[in-house]
């Protein structure tokens, strides 16, 4: 720690900032083996070598040995995978799933489009990860299944909602957007529920600039999500003789992937040892630097999971122990040069079941409490219902995850850390 720069005054009122150095941040890479990847497969459609589609059997292949399950199925984005998770798991009017709030709202939209109602559960406010015992305690009959997210990267507590899901009979479907790579008791995620739903958007550690992956090692539950999606594949990909009658069409939902994407990821995919590596030697550095920071905690991981992707750093203060609000703190870290934001974002993580969309706003067509027939109106999951996400969603923040930091960057942000809290007093001023 500099022990002049954390005593010097804040940034917020004038002082030097702690952070001088650029976070490098190289989320969006793009490195020569992307440009050979995708340059390879425009020059291969021109000279007649290969097929647009290829690709696609290809990185399908390679990327269901990586997750050790027996079938990926490429798709346009996350989104589209998580709907054809929830239509393959057979959700359909009436029935509930179980999902936590603390996750991106694609999680929890396609719920609705199934016709499907949304149940929230509570999170590990330490590992900010579906709480196990809280998703048991929400299953009815109507449980059709439970999502859950490995969220920014760290694995919920697979083996404990493992057990649940089967002791309830109802599908578990994973949220691995945030996670590439990372693993459960030694297994990869995406492997260890029923489905596995990846993301290959831009920000994610296996980009695809937009794309998506389902895993499964069913074949009944990768049939579905086929004839859902991917008209002009099904014939070729059927694992099963069950939806051969639906030729071709299947069911006429277009979700194939953009091939150049997917040659693009390919790439990605390769590298992403490296780089979850980097990434890691990034929070573990981190970690150890905060430590012993009052009133601070970082995001935990289960002792059996291995984090992966890890799509950003996270942790949360706790006001009780600071004395302000951590919108304060993290104004005051961001005057720093720390680049962090609060994890109250429009996009509203751990704030989810308050969204209109998916408590009250009443949709005709989609599913929800409103769109069940016969249903019991609204469910209404109101603020306060959700106290370990509410709780996260006003007290986390997250912080972009340089892959190729320079040295002395990690000090300089840690510096920042200790300068802030240091001068909380001063933080006080105003807030009584
Ligand atoms: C947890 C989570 N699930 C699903 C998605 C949806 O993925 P996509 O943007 O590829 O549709 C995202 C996207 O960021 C996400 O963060």
């Amino acid at each position: 720690m500099g022990l002049i720069t954390t005593y010097s005054p804040l940034a917020l009122d004038g002082g030097p900032k702690a952070v001088t150095l650029p976070f490098r941040d190289r989320w969006e890479a793009v490195g020569e083996d992307e440009i050979a990847a995708v340059t390879a497969l425009l020059e291969g459609v021109r000279a007649g070598r290969r097929g647009w589609y290829d690709i696609l059997d290809q990185f399908e292949q390679e990327f269901a040995a990586f997750v050790g399950t027996r079938f990926a199925l490429a798709h346009c984005n996350g989104t589209a995978t998580l709907h054809a998770a929830l239509f393959a798991a057979g959700v359909t009017a009436g029935d509930e799933v179980v999902v936590p709030s603390y996750t991106w709202h694609a999680s929890i939209s396609p719920i609705l489009h199934c016709g499907g109602t949304p149940v929230y559960c509570d999170i590990d406010r330490r590992t900010f990860t579906a709480d196990p015992a809280d998703v048991e305690a929400r299953i009815t009959p109507r449980t059709r299944a439970i999502v859950v997210t490995h969220i920014f990267g760290n694995p919920a507590r697979m083996d404990t909602l493992r057990a649940v899901a089967e002791r309830q009979g109802v599908l578990l479907i994973e949220d691995a957007s945030h996670a590439h790579g990372a693993t459960y008791g030694g297994t990869p995620v995406g492997a260890i529920g029923d489905i596995g739903c990846f993301s290959l958007q831009a920000s994610k550690a296996v980009s695809a600039v937009e794309g998506g992956m389902a895993t499964t090692k069913d074949p009944d539950l990768y049939d579905r999500m086929l004839v859902l999606g991917h008209y002009g594949r099904i014939q070729k990909k059927l694992a099963t003789e069950r939806f051969r009658e639906l030729h071709d069409i299947g069911l006429g939902v277009k979700y194939r992937a953009n091939p150049l994407g997917m040659a693009m990821a390919q790439a990605q995919l390769r590298r992403l040892p490296e780089v979850n590596a980097r990434r890691n030697a990034w929070f573990a550095g981190l970690n150890g630097l905060l430590a012993d920071l009052p009133g601070f905690a970082p995001q935990q991981v289960y002792p059996d999971a291995v984090r992966g992707g890890l799509l950003l750093y996270t942790g949360a203060f706790d006001p009780a122990v600071t004395g302000v609000p951590t919108p304060a703190i993290l104004k005051a870290l961001i005057a720093e040069g720390v680049n962090c934001q609060p994890g109250i974002t429009p996009f509203g993580y751990g704030r989810m079941h308050l969204e209109p969309a998916f408590s009250d706003f009443p949709f005709p067509g989609l599913g929800g409490p409103w769109g069940a027939p016969g249903g019991d109106g609204r469910r209404a999951c109101p603020a306060g219902s959700l106290p370990a996400s509410e709780w996260l969603a006003a007290n986390a923040f997250w912080m972009n995850t340089p892959v190729d930091p320079a040295p002395e960057l990690i000090e300089q942000v840690s510096d920042a850390f200790h300068k802030v809290v240091a001068n909380v007093d001063r933080l006080r001023v105003g807030q009584e």
